[in-house]
């Protein structure tokens, strides 16, 4: 669905790049997430697949469009959603929705089925400079579903908002990317990218450091730690043992031999952790 090679991106005319020698594929129905702290180049990025930011340098393929050469068609057939809304103040919601669902030559959904979904139900008459900073953001994903996309860009899809508003918006993805949307999403919020994404790429200072499933990369950075509880003359003892070590391993075959274990974990590395570990770098 989407295809990078070697992608270069520069604000200046120095030699100072924004994004350095990116690539990477995205297959059909994935979620794909660009994790990586604030300036990391993430935008930058979306920014060029989606034809907002004119290609300097390397290839780019969208949905089978050369971005070299973009086609009004393409953007019949994707959607995107911005970190900065862009909605008109001026309109209500419902206003806004109608005028960019005119853009399309596609058939498009209805503006107040789309406000339900995204729990602006009951504000269509209101227009949209009076909304607070989170019902535009929210605005604005609506806005990029209205044509069906089948390839949708997000970035930064639940920063700023409450947590249920943005619970509701992770269920939302979850359930296009099951009826055959692929995501290329941007965050530099590790618990959104473990959640929803099938691969993640780590980007730091506009290089991608590395790309796998989150999985993979849990069972690759596993602590192999197990924590138990267990009961020692009234009382609850908690112990972490390695199961790398003899020892550790004897100490574990001791206690569940002893049936006082009350509780007992495998720990894994957090994502987040991975990413530090990886790139020396925080998710900030
Ligand atoms: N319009 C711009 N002009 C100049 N520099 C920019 C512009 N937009 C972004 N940058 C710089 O490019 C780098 C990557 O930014 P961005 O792609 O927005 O990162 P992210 O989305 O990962 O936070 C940063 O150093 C940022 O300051
Ligand atoms: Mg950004």
């Amino acid at each position: 669905m989407i295809t990078v090679e070697h992608l270069y991106h520069s604000y200046g005319r120095n030699d100072v790049y924004a994004v350095k020698d990116v690539s990477f594929d995205i297959p059909k129905g994935e979620v794909f997430g660009f994790l990586g702290p604030s300036g990391a180049g993430k935008s930058t990025t979306q920014g060029i697949l989606t034809g907002l930011l004119r290609l300097q340098q390397g290839q780019v393929s969208v949905a089978g469009y050369d971005v070299k050469n973009l086609k009004n068609s393409m953007f019949n057939r994707i959607g995107m959603s911005f970190e900065q809304s862009n909605v008109y103040s001026k309109l209500t919601a419902r206003e806004n929705l109608q005028f960019f669902a005119k853009l399309y030559d596609v058939p498009t959904r209805d503006p107040d089925e789309l406000l339900k979904l995204v729990g602006l139900d009951g504000k269509g008459q209101i227009r949209a400079g009076e909304f607070s900073k989170g019902m535009k953001h929210r605005l604005t994903f609506a806005r990029s579903m209205l044509n069906n996309p089948e390839l949708w860009f997000l970035d930064e899809p639940t920063t700023g908002l409450d947590p249920a508003i943005a619970a509701t918006i992770k269920g939302i993805i979850r359930e296009q990317n099951q009826q055959g949307v692929t995501v290329f999403l941007t965050t530099h919020n590790m618990y959104i990218a473990d959640e929803l994404c099938s691969r993640v790429a780590f980007i730091v200072d506009g290089e991608i450091k590395l790309i796998d499933s989150p999985k993979n990369l849990k069972l690759q950075h596993g602590q192999s730690v197990v924590a138990v509880e267990y009961g020692d003359d009234g009382k609850l003892v908690s112990e972490t043992l390695s199961t790398v070590d003899a020892q550790g391993r004897q100490r574990l075959q001791d206690l569940i031999a002893s049936q006082r274990i009350r509780t007992m974990h495998t720990k894994e590395a957090t994502l987040e952790e991975i990413f530090i570990q990886v790139t020396g770098r925080e998710l900030v």
